[in-house]
């Protein structure tokens, strides 16, 4: 799939999106179908443990709903851009952020394409995106996602075998950090640990090898920040 046909939303030879079309439409429709108070209500349950001043890009903002409810939920001050390749959705958000009237976040909003980001490597501390992958080819899109991030510390460990052995995987992996007294980015809560990133990458295309005791899996898990 080529660039050009993987941004579907937008009409060919022309910088219109589809978005431009029914913006009033879509901002009025989730605003008021429960979908913008339930990024809220998560944000507010998984809290996010940010610096001040934290640099958060929300890819694909449409008309500012997330970063309308980063703003409500943030309580340190932040600095957000927030981009989309529709002009009529930018505007709509910018509104929404201005009749908001929180001054202690700075919000910046850019029009561009999500899969060729405006910004310098590893610009930005987070990156928040909501129902905008779905337009993107997933690899290009994030590749480029991971190329604006700052990247954090993690400890990994490659395994091969069945997936069967993946729990003895992750006991060596805890057991080795432990001994090199490394600090996870894990804290305690009421429902059990909760984890900054734990990731079980599976590297093997079962299409192309179905015997599971030949398939790859990396473990990568956060450190704390030091
Ligand atoms: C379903 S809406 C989601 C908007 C917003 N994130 C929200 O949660 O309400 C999808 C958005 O993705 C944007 N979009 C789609 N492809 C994009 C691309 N390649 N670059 C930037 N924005 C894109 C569209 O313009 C649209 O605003």
């Amino acid at each position: 799939m080529t660039h050009n046909e993987a941004v579907t939303t937008q009409f060919p030879d022309s910088p219109v999106s589809i978005y431009d079309r029914f913006t009033n439409l879509y901002d009025l429709m989730f605003r008021f179908n429960g979908y913008r108070s339930s990024m809220e209500r998560y944000l507010r349950e998984t809290p996010l443990r940010l610096p001040a001043d934290a640099r958060i890009l929300d890819a694909g903002c449409g008309t500012g709903l997330l970063t309308l409810a980063l703003l409500r939920v943030l309580v340190r001050p932040s600095e957000i851009t927030a981009v989309d390749l529709s002009g009529r959705s930018l505007q709509t958000a910018r509104r929404a952020v201005r009749k908001l009237g929180d001054s202690r976040h700075k919000v910046t909003f850019v029009q561009a394409n999500a899969l060729s980001l405006p910004f310098a490597d590893e610009s930005f501390d987070l990156l928040v995106t909501s129902g905008v992958l779905e337009y993107l080819p997933l690899r290009d899109g994030l590749r480029e996602f991971a190329r604006v991030l700052a990247p954090g510390r993690y400890a990994t460990l490659r395994y091969t075998g069945h997936p069967d052995g993946l729990l003895g995987a992750t006991a060596s992996l805890l057991k080795w950090a432990e001994e090199q007294n490394l600090t996870w980015d894990v804290s305690p809560t009421p429902d059990g640990e909760r984890w900054g990133s734990r990731l079980e990458i599976y590297e093997t295309d079962p299409a192309e090898e179905p015997d599971m005791s030949k398939w790859t899996t990396q473990l990568a898990f956060r450190l704390a920040d030091q």
